[in-house]
């Protein structure tokens, strides 16, 4: 039976997922790796819906990593061109659900088109409140990680900055998003069990939820039940059970 987001008593603020198997999904029915991504794309568009109807404030999704840049660069090309295709159709799913969006990563190494694309999309959702969708492109943890510690070195030697109160919240006030609260539910489908370069420092206590679910077959119904799961689980933070 599927689950209703309502009867869920604990929804997570913040939701991160790592979206992939669209390769394997479109090898297993003998297509394009780009057909996978092209559903793959139509399954974000539900979340955004879900996302809302559940509750949860934050969407973040890993798009592209700092190291997708390695294959080939017809699958990039065709990545690049879907995202600016997607987002004619996110736009209108974020407008209808009054949805933010926002874009966490190396924005400046994505081609032109494509920045200029986004943009339009970030600066027309920039007033909504409430709900927000983050697009990791060009994302990496440990770049990111890097040049925060960058720019807390550059205070630190303008005088900016005391070296010894250099604590956790400094780490995190340095890096993309800063005021974006740390994710509470992590999704990965297709069965991997590895980060792959995604928030490091933010995933600390996040609950992991993974699922062999190939993500172009991820959608709704999917998504409310590892709301369920997390609903069932019991977070300590190093605590002790009860206290
Ligand atoms: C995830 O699907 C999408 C991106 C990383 C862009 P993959 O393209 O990684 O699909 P698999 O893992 O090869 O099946
Ligand atoms: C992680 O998927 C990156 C994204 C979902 C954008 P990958 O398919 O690139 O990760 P690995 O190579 O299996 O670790
Ligand atoms: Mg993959």
């Amino acid at each position: 039976m599927s689950v209703d987001p309502n009867s869920l008593t604990r929804i997570p603020k913040h939701v991160a997922l790592i979206m992939d198997g669209n390769g394997r999904w479109a090898q297993e029915r003998g297509l394009p790796r780009i057909e996978g991504h092209k559903e793959g794309a139509q399954s974000v568009r539900a979340l955004l819906r879900a996302a809302k109807q559940a509750g949860v404030e934050y969407l973040t999704v890993y798009a592209f990593s700092t190291e997708n840049w390695k294959r080939p660069p017809q699958e990039i090309d065709g990545l690049m061109k879907l995202l600016i295709d997607s987002l004619n159709q996110y736009e209108e799913e974020l407008h209808a659900n009054q949805i933010r969006l926002r874009v966490m990563g190396q924005f400046e190494r994505l081609p032109l088109p494509v920045r200029i694309r986004l943009q339009k999309a970030i600066d027309a959702t920039a007033h909504y409140e409430g709900h927000t969708f983050i697009v990791a492109l060009s994302y990496g943890s440990r770049t990111e990680i890097a040049d925060a510690a960058k720019q807390i070195a550059e205070k630190v030697k303008s005088g900016e900055l005391d070296p010894g109160k250099i604590d956790e919240q400094t780490v995190s006030e340095h890096l993309y998003l800063p005021d974006v609260p740390d994710p509470e539910l992590l999704i990965r489908t297709s069965g991997e069990l590895r980060l792959s370069n995604f928030m490091l420092w933010q995933l600390s206590y996040a609950e992991f939820y993974i699922t062999d679910t190939f993500w172009p077959d991820f959608r709704e119904e999917q998504f409310f039940e590892a709301l369920e799961a997390f609903n069932g689980r019991d977070r300590r933070y190093g605590g002790v059970k009860g206290e």
